[in-house]
């Protein structure tokens, strides 16, 4: 029987990683974003990323961990699972999600969902195209509560310039720039005062070099913004963005979606992804964004 260890170290990265990409045949990952799935996330917790190992071979990997979302709300996931293709249907990845479960109980967690971990997440869901996962996860209990998908955005021919349209809202007074570290405050107000479920995420983007975030300022104040590289940095990944309602149906949401684009598309990505979306005929009007993949949403109650 194969002995089950932690992911604890990173010098055990490389190896995970291709056993990962070997495994995983839609979600290949470059090391760095396993690294920001797993050491970076503030939650992660090696007692609950486990891994089974046989002659210093992986057989199957799975991340649990736990988020507290509300004051007296934690809520456990999956956040990343695979089993080697030649070790499939073995009970692997039964025995590792059973010993994640029973910690989550043991902590008080009533309720465990797959991948879909914001901020931090690889994809918000699972793809059905991972059929057997999706067996797995209905053979374990999880319940489908919701579904949801990911756009893609062609960066290499289209032109993202707003000047014209940023003068016309200039005289409005409402002004659109990249956001500076003087006006964190004012950005901080607005989140939390609208938008507080996306604090994290904004947050991250006041880490990236220049800041991964565009705003617009009316009177003194933030009233919109749009980020990327909120999450899986460097990978074109859009998001989060929202506009005051008072101020909506004026395109000032247009405008900060294609100041993000016209960004990635600088750094030489070919495609945006905009994932766990949302108002879809949004993106596809300002950016002929297009549907590419969908995702299931799962749910188990593990103690009442
Ligand atoms: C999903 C996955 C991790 C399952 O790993 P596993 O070690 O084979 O899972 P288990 O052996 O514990 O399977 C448990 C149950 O799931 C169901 N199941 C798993 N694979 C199945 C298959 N190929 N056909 C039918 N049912 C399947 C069965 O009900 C099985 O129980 P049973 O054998 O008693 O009938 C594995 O198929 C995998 O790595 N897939 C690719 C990666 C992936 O999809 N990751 C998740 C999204 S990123």
């Amino acid at each position: 029987m194969p002995d089950i260890k932690i992911l604890k170290s990173q010098s055990q990265l490389p190896d995970l990683l291709s056993f990962w990409n070997r495994n995983v045949i839609y979600d290949p990952m470059p090391e760095r974003i396993l690294q920001e799935k797993t050491f970076d996330d503030p939650d992660f917790n090696p007692d609950l990323t486990f891994m089974l190992i046989e002659n210093e071979k992986i057989l199957c990997f799975m991340q649990g961990l736990a988020r507290q979302i509300e004051p007296d709300l934690k809520r456990g996931w999956i956040k990343l699972f695979a089993t080697d293709e030649t070790y499939r249907r073995q009970g692997f990845a039964t025995k590792l999600l059973k010993n994640i479960e029973a910690q989550m109980k043991s902590h008080g967690i009533k309720t465990i969902r797959l991948l879909d971990c914001n901020p931090n997440y690889l994809q918000p869901g699972i793809d059905p195209r991972y059929t057997e996962a999706i067996a797995f996860a209905e053979r374990n209990g999880f319940k489908r509560f919701a579904d949801t998908s990911n756009l893609e955005v062609d960066l290499q021919h289209q032109d993202f310039d707003t000047s014209a349209e940023e003068q016309q809202l200039a005289s409005e007074n409402i002004f659109i720039r990249r956001a500076a570290q003087s006006d964190w405050q004012l950005v901080e107000n607005l989140i939390e005062n609208q938008f507080k479920a996306w604090l994290p995420e904004i947050q991250t983007t006041y880490q990236n070099d220049p800041i991964s975030l565009h705003i617009a300022e009316l009177n003194g104040k933030i009233e919109a913004f749009s980020a990327f590289y909120s999450n899986n940095l460097n990978t074109g990944w859009f998001g989060p963005m929202g506009t005051n309602p008072i101020l909506r149906g004026k395109g000032i949401g247009g405008i900060l979606l294609k100041r993000c684009l016209d960004d990635m598309k600088k750094q030489r990505h070919k495609i945006s992804i905009i994932p766990w979306v949302g108002p879809i005929p949004f993106y596809l009007h300002y950016a002929n964004a297009k549907l590419t993949r969908v995702f299931w949403r799962y749910e188990k109650t593990i103690l009442d």
